[in-house]
């Protein structure tokens, strides 16, 4: 088999690439040095749980959880089945407070009250769109002000800005993206004609719903240029969905500038399932904080979002517990979670142009718009004309060639010759090989060496 150059930084030498450089953000505690690197082989002990009959190289739908992390979720959840008075009187809440400080300090917050831990980030999302609701029904927004949201927002999120903004009377104006798309500068005209558009009949852009790194098809968004223009042409509150955020792009609240923020903390950054931090921007003078509340209410309510969602009544904790578990795991490999970002990057890229380059193809955006997930163009021949062509193309690489990997379906435009009208979504985590991606490519091409298309397959 080929050598290819993902080995020297991944995961077939002994250990990690000890050259990528350390951290621009806080240390919260001592980097890797060369006698705590961890190994390949401790990596693959890490993550023995998973199921190795599988290419597992879908890292961005549920995320993965170290061994490691799984057994300090274990102890946090005995430390409350035995005594749980005492865990709900004298840990829980200072154990959560210390998660928030880490978040607080990755992200460079300015206080950890503006970092409250959730479930997900349709949850977060659900805290700030019922605020914008709020300001509908009360009177500070009048009936067809607007909210301005990308196409490609995820499906969960545009369903919570139909339940909550529209039905509160709010427009919805959806900004039309180009893809494939070959440069930031493409999204943020669509984003100024977008907000043109809400402006029309003297109405007032009152939210932005920005993805940090869009799901399907994956792009990362130029956040930091759309928050600025934002600001620029008042736009009452910008909410960044970035549920691919911590762990796969640069999450930092200072430079990006948003009211609201949002990261999964379970998909790229080794928290089991499910927990997600929601940043509120404290410092920005308008009511950010004072209005958001959590949407299951219960003894804390009015005491600050962070508090609030620190209780919601009786439940399993434990996933909100185990950052500083996560963090002694990240800090094993060098440079943190900003080495394993860029190795992440770097490695899916490299897989990517491979897999274009085998079939003749091309990446749905260039390099430098990508975090750790890729968009792959697949052959022509595949026949893929509709998301139903995308699902079972996804089940029958599933089923029968053990390779897990979400696809994509691109409507054709009109005149398009031999268009490209299926992508997949790679995705890189550090337990990844070189072999998962062989894998999937040779999986490829024995479907269309088979003359196999998507209509042959079943529903
Ligand atoms: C961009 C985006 N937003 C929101 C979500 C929803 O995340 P969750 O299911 O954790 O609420 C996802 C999930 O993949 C996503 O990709």
């Amino acid at each position: 088999m080929a050598t290819h150059n993902l080995q020297n930084h991944t995961l077939n030498g002994d250990h990690c690439d000890s050259t990528v450089p350390s951290s621009k953000k806080p240390k919260l505690s001592s980097p890797a040095t060369t006698t705590t690197i961890i190994s390949h082989s401790q990596i693959q002990s890490e993550f023995s749980h998973h199921d190795l009959s599988i290419a597992r190289i879908n890292n961005g739908s549920f995320g993965s959880c170290p061994q490691s992390v799984i057994s300090s979720q274990k102890q946090w959840q005995l430390q409350f089945l035995r005594q749980p008075d005492h865990f709900y009187y004298n840990q829980l809440k200072p154990g959560i407070l210390h998660s928030r400080s880490i978040v607080k300090s990755l992200i460079n917050a300015d206080h950890v009250d503006e970092v409250s831990l959730v479930d997900n980030a349709t949850t977060a999302a659900a805290i700030v769109l019922q605020k914008s609701a709020r300001s509908f029904y009360e009177g500070r927004y009048d009936k067809g002000d607007v909210a301005v949201m990308l196409h490609y927002a995820y499906g969960s999120v545009k369903k919570s800005v139909e339940a909550y903004v529209t039905r509160a009377g709010g427009r919805v104006i959806e900004v039309q993206l180009p893809f494939p798309v070959k440069s930031k500068e493409e999204i943020i005209a669509k984003f100024r004609e977008a907000l043109e558009k809400g402006k029309e009949n003297g109405k007032k852009v009152r939210l932005a719903v920005i993805d940090h790194v869009t799901s399907m098809p994956s792009v990362v968004i130029p956040i930091k240029e759309l928050v600025k223009i934002c600001r620029e042409e008042g736009v009452n509150h910008v909410f960044v969905d970035a549920a691919h955020g911590i762990g796969c792009v640069d999450v930092d609240m200072k430079e990006i500038g948003p009211d609201f923020y949002t990261s999964n903390l379970y998909k790229w950054f080794f928290c089991p399932p499910s927990v997600a931090f929601l940043y509120s921007r404290k410092s920005s003078g308008q009511d950010n904080n004072d209005d958001l509340h959590h949407p299951v209410v219960s003894h804390e309510y009015g005491n600050g979002l962070a508090v609030e969602s620190s209780w919601i009544g009786n439940r399993d904790y434990s996933a909100q517990l185990v950052v500083p578990s996560v963090l002694e795991f990240i800090n094993k490999f060098p440079g943190g979670i900003e080495g394993i970002k860029k190795r992440n990057h770097e490695a899916v890229v490299e897989m990517g142009e491979m897999l274009v380059k085998e079939w003749g193809t091309h990446l749905g955006c260039p390099p430098e718009m990508c975090g750790s997930m890729v968009m792959v163009g697949l052959p022509v021949c595949l026949g893929i004309y509709s998301e139903s062509d995308a699902l079972k193309l996804r089940t029958h690489l599933r089923n029968n060639f053990g390779v897990e990997v979400p696809i994509y379906f691109r409507a054709p435009k009109d005149g398009e010759v031999d268009p490209v009208t299926g992508y997949a979504r790679i995705s890189h985590q550090v337990y990844n090989k070189v072999d998962d991606y062989y894998k999937f490519r040779d999986a490829i091409n024995k479907i269309v060496s088979d003359g196999t298309t998507c209509a042959c397959l079943p529903n």
